[in-house]
């Protein structure tokens, strides 16, 4: 598959860029340590700022492989937000998953929509990537929201496809394939 990396993006309201160690502070206090974030992902909400520190360290690392697609959500005044990326699930069939999460904040106010529509663009015009898709637990129906917002067509149901702290979740899964991209209005 063809690469990149995570190169910077502007959009109306925001910058997606890389994450940076000074970052952790407001990534702490923004969106790391707030429970209504890690309500449906599978680890807890940071106690410590050591916690985002190590996280921000993963990253920074990761970035030195061109197939990590991964950045910190900013507002323009520079406050960190959240974060979005891309895994890409596999590089024989050219296809990758979309995550995102933004601070309780900041929530309701179109910003992931707007994040995850840029990052969608970055991936079908930068690399040869044929298909990426995202799912959500049916009790997270904002998150089904943003991926329609940003493009994607809802495929189907998978029945207990992801487990957290509550549980397993039945999901809805929404995709986008490069002919629709390029179709889109
Ligand atoms: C899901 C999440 C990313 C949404 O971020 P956001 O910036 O608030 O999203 P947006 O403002 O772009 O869009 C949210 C849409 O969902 C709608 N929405 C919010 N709560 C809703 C609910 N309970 N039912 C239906 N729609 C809802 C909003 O009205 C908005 O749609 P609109 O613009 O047409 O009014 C955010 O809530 C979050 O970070 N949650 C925690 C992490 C997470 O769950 N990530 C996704 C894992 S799959």
């Amino acid at each position: 598959m063809k690469h990149i990396g995570t190169k910077t993006i502007e959009t109306t309201r925001l910058t997606l860029r890389r994450l940076e160690h000074t970052d952790v502070q407001m990534m702490f206090n923004n969106w790391t340590s707030d429970d209504e974030v890690t309500r449906f992902l599978r680890w807890d909400a940071h106690k410590t700022i050591d916690d985002t520190k190590v996280m921000i360290e993963q990253w920074i690392d990761a970035y030195h492989d061109d197939a990590t697609y991964y950045w910190g959500i900013y507002l323009k005044d520079g406050e960190m937000i959240g974060s979005i990326g891309v895994t890409i699930t596999s590089e024989y069939d050219l296809k990758g998953e979309l995550g995102y999460k933004i601070g309780s904040r900041w929530w309701n106010q179109g910003y992931s929509s707007e994040a995850a529509k840029a990052v969608i663009d970055y991936m079908f015009c930068n690399t040869d990537i044929e298909r990426i898709d995202s799912y959500s637990s049916v009790e997270n129906p904002a998150s089904s929201k943003v991926m329609e917002k940003a493009g994607m067509h809802y495929e189907g149901l998978l029945k207990h496809y992801y487990k957290t702290r509550d549980g397993f979740h039945d999901c809805t899964l929404y995709g986008i394939i490069r002919e629709e991209w390029e179709e889109r209005e």
